[in-house]
């Protein structure tokens, strides 16, 4: 049975049972404590947990997902994947165990309708105490093919806080010639699980493996279930392991051909094919959905499993490019269902990794050479780990490859080290996410803060005064209530109805005030812990702010104004960077703050300036004409019709906001957003570009003023300007460059002759050192200490003067002088010293101890820079005791 059939069957079965079929969302999750969506759940989680009202009490799905957690298994065991498709079922407080399990067990047996799976090879599992799902599966099943396990296996949580429950689970019985006897308990190769029912009713806290606690039961008992599509097409269609369905070994013959090999010649080589066609196919459905390959959170997943593809094909022996090809047949099979992957967008950030990853490459395999001969000249066999994390960490050699690459080379590596470097990266990284959430605290806190207040009403796209209730007053750490708050105190304050617009979608928030009886508070940031629940963060003016008190709550206009004037100028630049680079650059991220905005696109190249000044140009050619603004509300499918900019991988509900810039038949602009906008683009002013520069491979960023921060900054240029043309004395601004350009020239020219004329001025007391020279046991010995301030050149100039005019004679010559703090020297000695034993290395190592160490050379020339040069009387001293004493 082909994936797409199996995929129809499951939302048909369930459809007809009464369940809305709910397109998946995208891989981006929007739910804060998860990068990535990692199970069909994880959309559904507020109707879950009772935040929102669910669509529908019943829904099913076939939802994209990518779990990174067990990638060591991928292309090693039959059955994990990096990406795959969840087709489930949800119940929100209708239905519970006595639906979930008939209807689980009608679909996988009907023949015609279902799976047609002889129920004589299903096995099912519950969690130990649960003797309500072990009845109803008796009702089914014979006792011996129920089997009871503990919470590793039964019990399921997302794996961070959130609804949890018990859970039971399906096997399939691929037939003992894949393993033991004894049912999932004793081999899970052989005994696939095929479906997990989870029976959704605490909610749990935050904690590692099994030891959170449960904060509460849910306001209902729901249902989460999860089949995975390809797990049941590896099945149905007889294949060894979902590499090899229909909808991957297109890939993975392919990635065999392009590297020359053939797949199941080699169970080396075959394992890194399986790892190539997973990690391509991730990697494409997570660019698809608007993800960017960088250095940090979802964007260092998607690198990390490009770069482990692509390091697979050189691993293969591929020498060319390859990650078009490979994306091209992963289009071929997933696009029907996927059409987002046909977006040129994804082919360009593909291949723009390839090309940074082909040079990381080059780079890295020159690095790891010299690491491997310095190791091995250091007479170890084992590559330190701080190496390994360096070339992982700075370079973006992929550590898998450094640890193939050493064993080719007989080298092991520090495996220890290169792990605790890189935890205690990890760490740092986690700690920065923590600080940046409201109060420093895990958002879960505000729920029940929400269940409490209700939902927050936004009235701030009509109005910015507003007379409301305070619902609650909370401490910003840990979210508790707070009866009163005075003069000074700095707290969350939650109202029932807002104008202040919460930081979202690169928008920054509102400030304002407060004014209630006998006093103010000023709002200076406000934000949405948890959907549906606005925050705003006061710090109390004066007065008593007390809970349940009417408030006028009053947005600062010129604030709003200002960011609202970014907002619509990012819209521009967004349009304006399409209609010069073509569709391809849409938006990576964005930041509107008052008068300035960051805008991140994808683009592979650099963007020339001229282009940049383009953009601007037109830009301002739009404020000009005073196009209108202006945002209505309509479906999603609607919106995407009308060809709304839709930032890949946001999800947005059912019901969007689109904005248009222009009128609404041909919109010069139109996008999906929930932000402040000006009414006319002429409001604006005026837009300027200030600089284009590289965020992350494929990614480019540029920043702009806008309004009176725009005008100031060019006007504070033109003084800059003012300014540097009256210092080159140029009468008019045209004059300017080639008057700096004259200046700078003349210089040059004058420090090169200065540099001559410095180095004669040192040179010309050579002859009289020459003469200075004592003769310790036949060896000439000059000392010299140069003019403060010598360079360490020219004191080299000087020492090799000496020693040239001092020609046959076994002679040996010292220079240093103090300069800057430092004391450069060097020791210079002629052949003939040199057949006398005597080293310049060793003679320099007398004046560590009297000037500071620092140095290094060979027998005949040796340098260096110490610190004090108060030492060096003493230094030259010890130096002609060691001439005395090493020349024979
Ligand atoms: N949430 C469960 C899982 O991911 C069932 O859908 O396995």
């Amino acid at each position: 049975m082909k994936t797409v059939e199996i995929r129809r069957r499951f939302l048909a079965h369930f459809e007809a049972l009464g369940h809305l079929v709910v397109p998946s969302a995208s891989l981006v999750s929007e739910d804060p404590t998860l990068l990535l969506v990692n199970a069909g759940m994880v959309p559904f989680k507020p109707y879950f947990l009772g935040d929102l009202p669910p669509p529908a009490k019943r829904a099913t799905s076939v939802q994209k997902v990518v779990r990174t957690v067990d990638i060591e298994n991928v292309g090693k065991t039959s059955r994990h994947a990096s990406f795959f498709q969840m087709c489930g079922n949800f119940s929100f407080g209708d239905y519970f165990k006595e639906g979930a399990i008939p209807m689980a067990w009608d679909l996988l047996t009907s023949v015609d309708k279902g799976y047609g799976f002889d129920p004589e090879r299903l096995w099912a599992t519950v969690y130990l105490d649960d003797d309500e799902a072990y009845d109803l599966w008796r009702q089914i099943l014979p006792a011996e093919r129920i089997q009871r396990r503990g919470k590793e296996d039964n019990y399921w949580s997302m794996g961070v806080p959130g609804p949890c429950g018990p859970c039971s689970e399906i096997y399939f019985d691929r037939g003992p010639e894949h393993g033991a006897d004894g049912g999932p308990e004793a081999d899970e190769e052989r005994y696939l699980e095929v479906w997990n029912l989870v029976f959704m009713q605490y909610e749990r806290g935050p904690g590692p493996g099994y030891e959170y606690p449960i904060l509460r039961d849910l306001p209902a008992k729901n249902i989460d279930t999860g089949l995975g599509l390809e797990r049941m097409a590896t099945i149905l269609q007889g294949v060894e392991n979902l590499y090899e369905i229909d909808i991957s070994r297109p890939v993975l013959d392919l990635a065999a051909a392009l590297a020359g090999v053939r797949y199941g010649a080699d169970p080396a080589a075959d394992v890194s094919l399986r790892i190539v066609a997973d990690h391509m196919r991730t990697g494409a459905m997570l660019v698809a959905d608007g993800v960017s390959p960088t250095n940090e959170g979802r964007g260092y997943v998607l690198r990390r499993l490009l770069r482990r593809a692509l390091s697979g094909m050189h691993k293969l022996g591929a020498r060319d490019p390859v990650a078009l090809e490979l994306l091209e047949s992963v289009r071929k099979v997933m696009g029907p269902i996927y059409p987002d992957l046909d977006a040129p967008i994804v082919a360009s950030i593909i291949a723009g990794e390839e090309e940074a990853f082909r040079s990381t490459l080059t780079r890295g395999l020159a690095l790891f050479d010299t690491a491997v001969a310095e190791t091995k000249s250091g007479g170890s066999s084992q590559l330190n780990g701080a190496r390994a994390f360096a070339l992982h960490d700075t370079y973006g050699f992929p550590y898998e490859l450094t640890v193939e690459l050493a064993a080719d080379a007989g080298l092991s590596i520090d495996e220890a080290e290169f792990k605790r470097l890189m935890d205690q990266q990890r760490r740092a990284a986690k700690a920065d996410r923590a600080e940046r959430r409201i109060g420093n605290r895990d958002v879960s806190a505000y729920r029940p803060v929400l269940e409490r207040s209700g939902t927050t009403v936004f009235t701030g796209y009509e109005e910015l005064v507003r007379e409301s209730t305070v619902t609650a007053l909370l401490d910003l750490d840990s979210a508790a209530l707070l009866p009163a708050a005075t003069e000074g105190d700095e707290l969350g304050v939650v109202l029932d109805i807002t104008p202040f617009y919460a930081e979202s979608g690169g928008q920054e928030s509102d400030h304002g005030r407060l004014v209630f009886p006998g006093g103010t508070a000023d709002v200076i940031d406000v934000q949405t812990p948890v959907a549906g629940l606005i925050v705003h963060r006061v710090r109390v003016r004066s007065g008593e702010l007390l809970a349940g008190v009417t408030v006028s709550a009053e947005v600062d206009r010129s604030r709003r104004a200002a960011v609202s004037r970014a907002h619509t100028a990012t819209h521009l630049v967004h349009r304006a960077f399409r209609v010069a680079l073509g569709e391809t650059a849409t938006q990576a991220g964005s930041l509107n703050a008052p008068g300035r905005l960051r805008f991140d696109f994808h683009s592979p190249t650099a963007v020339p300036a001229s282009v940049v000044r383009d953009v601007e140009e037109e830009i301002n050619e739009v404020l000009l004409r005073d196009l209108p603004v202006s945002a209505f509300i309509t479906t999603q499918a609607e919106a995407r019709r009308l060809g709304a900019m839709a930032l890949f991988g946001e999800k947005y509900g059912d019901a969007v906001r689109v904005v248009d810039i222009g009128d609404h038949e041909a919109p010069y602009a139109r996008e999906l957003c929930g932000g402040t906008h000006v009414a006319r683009s002429a409001q604006l002013g005026a837009v300027t570009l200030l600089s284009e520069s590289s965020v992350a491979a494929g990614t480019r960023r540029v920043e702009g003023l806008v309004g009176l921060d725009a005008f100031r900054h060019l006007a504070r240029e033109r003084v800059l300007l003012n300014q540097v043309a009256s210092a080159v004395k140029a009468t008019r601004s045209e004059e300017v460059p080639e008057r700096v350009n004259d200046v700078v020239t003349r210089l040059r020219e004058a420090e090169r002759q200065l540099e001559g004329l410095r180095a004669d001025v040192v040179l010309a007391s050579a002859a009289a050192l020459v003469d200075s020279a004592r003769d310790i046991n036949g060896v000439a010995l000059v000392t010299a200490q140069a003019p403060d301030a010598t360079g360490a050149k020219d004191v080299r100039t000087l020492a090799l003067d000496i020693r040239g005019r001092l020609g046959e004679r076994a002679a040996v010559v010292v220079v240093a002088a103090a300069t800057d703090g430092k004391v450069p020297h060097v020791v210079a000695i002629t052949p003939a010293a040199r057949e006398r034993g005597l080293s310049a290395r060793e003679l320099r190592g007398a004046l560590d101890a009297h000037i500071g160490p620092g140095g290094g050379g060979k027998d005949d020339l040796a340098q260096g820079a110490g610190s004090d040069a108060g030492g060096l009387p003493a230094a030259f001293a010890a130096l002609e005791a060691a001439v005395a004493g090493q020349g024979r």
